[in-house]
């Protein structure tokens, strides 16, 4: 009856045959208790439902300690009463259920980030746990510079989301700087390399009629000229392989460049060759020669600024973000994450 919304009130429960009182009676036999009178009130929600019930037992006469049955106010109260527990466990249900939201949403936004760069997958996760190991190791420290640093389980648990959505920010960062894992890699119109391949059938075209005219020649003319002309082709042939060779080697972003292999590729850039259309084209583009020219990794100093906007972007997004009094230090923690303990670092630095 309850569970459908009505109050039950039982003088007792022994002499009545309205329920099935078996579970009381059995926990009478194993304790000793008599239960007698009972008051079972509905506690229903602000959708109506009922989520559980009030039960109350053995109603007793203050001054005789009898056993009574509940009068009609008791029940008025108790129902009363069950209406703010109802509003108590809706909101701790309310609460519960919104702190869980909210881990999904951080959890999928750093699944995310994380999917965004197979490069770096997991980075999040190590962040996060790194973070926390630190965090208690200071806490647990009882000497040195951070002998008085606590957390207290809040804080912990305010620095675990910091941790999980440091790098939010990253959601803007180009995928082609992101995921750069070579010096001259990109996005890029390939309308480029079918205009090499032109070049290349037409100078395989070109070269087929001359060998076709050196066979000819080759019936009456000086033989010393012709080894000459196919040794120049040769040696050539042979600076173009070490230049390829170089270039590969310089688009690795594991070598640091140093003053000699810079001047090198200047050197390289500055030549020239005619392409299929006869125009004069150097042997390496302006941005080419920027990108291969990077001393250290893969990234150009344009693009390390554009990749350093995520600490500024994980700032500003988070700040929009209306978080609670105890995680109201997530954005400046997360923002935070790229400075470093002398003032360097960025973005604030
Ligand atoms: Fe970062």
């Amino acid at each position: 009856m309850a569970l459908k919304g009505v109050s039950v009130n039982i003088p007792d429960v022994y002499d009545t045959d309205l329920f099935d009182f078996t579970g009381p009676k059995k926990f009478d036999q194993s304790t000793g208790y008599r239960s007698q009178s009972m008051l079972v009130v509905p506690m229903r929600n602000h959708e109506n439902d009922v989520i559980g019930v009030l039960q109350l037992l053995n109603a007793t006469n203050p001054i005789t300690k009898q056993v009574i049955a509940f009068s009609q106010d008791y029940e008025n109260l108790s129902e009363s009463l069950a209406s703010q527990a109802v509003v108590s466990i809706t909101n701790a249900k309310l609460i519960a259920n919104m702190t869980e939201l909210f881990e999904a949403f951080v959890k999928v936004m750093a699944t995310a980030i994380d999917e965004k760069s197979p490069v770096t997958g997991g980075h999040i996760r190590r962040v996060a746990d790194l973070t926390l190991t630190m965090a208690e190791v200071i806490h647990d420290l009882k000497e040195g510079h951070f002998k008085d640093k606590t957390f207290t389980p809040d804080q912990m648990y305010e620095l675990r989301i910091a941790a999980y959505m440091h790098d939010i920010g990253k959601v803007t960062s180009p995928v082609e700087i992101v995921e750069k894992a070579k010096k001259l890699q990109t996005i890029f119109d390939r309308i480029q390399y079918i205009r090499l391949r032109w070049a290349y059938i037409s100078q395989k075209i070109i070269l087929e009629g001359q060998n076709a005219k050196i066979e000819l020649l080759q019936n009456g003319s000086d033989p010393e000229k012709l080894k000459a002309i196919a040794k120049q082709s040769l040696d050539k042939l042979e600076e173009i392989k070490e230049i390829e060779e170089f270039i590969d080697k310089c688009n690795e972003p594991g070598e640091f460049l140093d003053d000699e292999i810079l001047v090198r590729l200047k050197e390289i850039s500055e030549l020239t060759f005619i392409d299929a259309e006869g125009e004069q084209q150097p042997y390496l583009t302006e941005d080419e020669l920027t990108n291969l020219s990077i001393r250290r990794g893969s990234i150009t100093e344009a693009e390390r600024r554009k990749m350093q906007d995520h600490a500024a972007v994980t700032l500003k997004m988070l700040k929009q973000i209306p978080f609670t009094k105890k995680l109201r230090n997530i954005p400046d923690f997360a923002g935070a994450h790229h400075e470093f303990i002398n003032g360097k670092g960025y973005p604030l630095a």
